[in-house]
């Protein structure tokens, strides 16, 4: 028997039955994955950057809406990147497309957020601060992603982990919060939910599930890994980034770490998205590339269906507050 849903503001706004969702990721919010979550109860969202194009963007959405009748999400990340983006002609397939729900992060949403609202989307904002998380709210914004400084990929430059961050943004926020970064289990659910939060954004965590489009060895990397294994890149250029410590991270590491400015010129070719895309996600060879992964491979021993893995998390997050917490009420 599935677990009865799991109700917060939430799962009301989105319209799932669980507060659990998967976080944008590129070159891994695919079809297959997003569907897998939507109908595990959860929201998935589509990566839309992870498309070549915007036609490529309309085409995987409906794709995603062959695969699930249930609400998913589009993922639109708004960071300066090598080749410009014609982020106006995303969002309107987005729009066009019928989309409800779209996560965006890495900037302001508010040059897009009018066309968005127009189009009946409601938006979550994902970002690493307080200050940010409010500027959200004023903007319209009906629900903010804090990510936590354990997060997988752009951690901002603050470095403040969830433990503060969330009870510093609950303290303020009036619209839902769903914490992010660092979550991968029921325990942390249940922190999150004290912490003030009303859901939880998961990334890394749901790269090592069988419905994730990456290599298997990417997956039983994650499981033989440590906390320990992760490093935070580009911080010389204040564009810090968590990934997996694998030898080419050290190298970045190493150049970041020689006397004078760091010339991105340098880095290029080691971080290049494409090599760590064909070489490591699709290619299976976890070291040859830079490949985004949080601290909470630390908690992540088996690869499961992405069904097996919220169905668990809501149980025992259930038998949890019913055993180690309802002792102390
Ligand atoms: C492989 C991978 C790729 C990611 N790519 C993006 C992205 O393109 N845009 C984005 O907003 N967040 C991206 N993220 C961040 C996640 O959406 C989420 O905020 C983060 O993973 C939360 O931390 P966690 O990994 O500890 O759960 C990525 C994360 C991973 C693991």
């Amino acid at each position: 028997m599935p677990e009865r849903p799991m109700q917060t503001r939430i799962t009301e706004l989105l319209g799932i039955d669980y507060p659990i969702i998967q976080g944008g990721m590129q070159w891994v919010g695919r079809a297959e994955l997003a569907s897998a979550v939507s109908n595990a109860g959860g929201l998935g969202i589509l990566t839309a950057l992870t498309q070549p194009s915007p036609e490529a963007l309309r085409a995987e959405i409906r794709r995603c809406r062959d695969m699930t009748d249930r609400p998913f999400g589009v993922n639109l990340t708004l960071l300066p990147t090598i080749d410009p983006v014609p982020f106006d002609e995303y969002i309107r397939a987005i729009v066009e497309s019928g989309i409800k729900i779209v996560e965006t992060a890495g900037r302001s949403p508010e040059p897009f957020l009018a066309t968005l609202k127009a189009g009946g989307a409601k938006v979550i904002h994902k970002c690493t601060s307080v200050r940010h998380s409010l500027k959200a709210e004023a903007l319209g914004c009906d629900a903010v992603s804090v990510d936590g400084f354990e997060c997988a990929g752009h951690t901002g430059e603050d470095d403040v982990p969830n433990l503060v961050l969330l009870p510093c943004a609950a303290a303020v926020l009036k619209v839902p919060i769903i914490a992010s970064g660092g979550i991968g289990t029921a325990s942390q659910l249940v922190a999150a939910l004290a912490l003030g939060a009303e859901g939880i954004n998961m990334g890394t965590r749901f790269v090592a599930t069988d419905e994730a489009p990456v290599h298997d060895n990417v997956k039983r990397a994650m499981v033989e890994a440590d906390e320990r294994q992760t490093a935070l890149v580009l911080r010389t250029l204040q564009n810090t980034a968590r990934v997996f410590r694998n030898a080419i991270a050290e190298e970045v590491l190493a150049i970041e770490a020689r006397e004078g400015a760091t010339d991105f010129a340098d880095l290029r070719p080691l971080l290049a998205g494409r090599r760590g895309r064909e070489r490591v996600l699709e290619g299976g060879d976890i070291n040859d590339g830079v490949w985004t992964a949080g601290m909470v491979i630390g908690l992540i021993d088996d690869v499961p269906s992405c069904a097996e893995l919220v169905q668990r998390i809501v149980r025992e997050a259930r038998e949890l507050i019913a055993t180690r917490i309802a002792r102390f009420a």
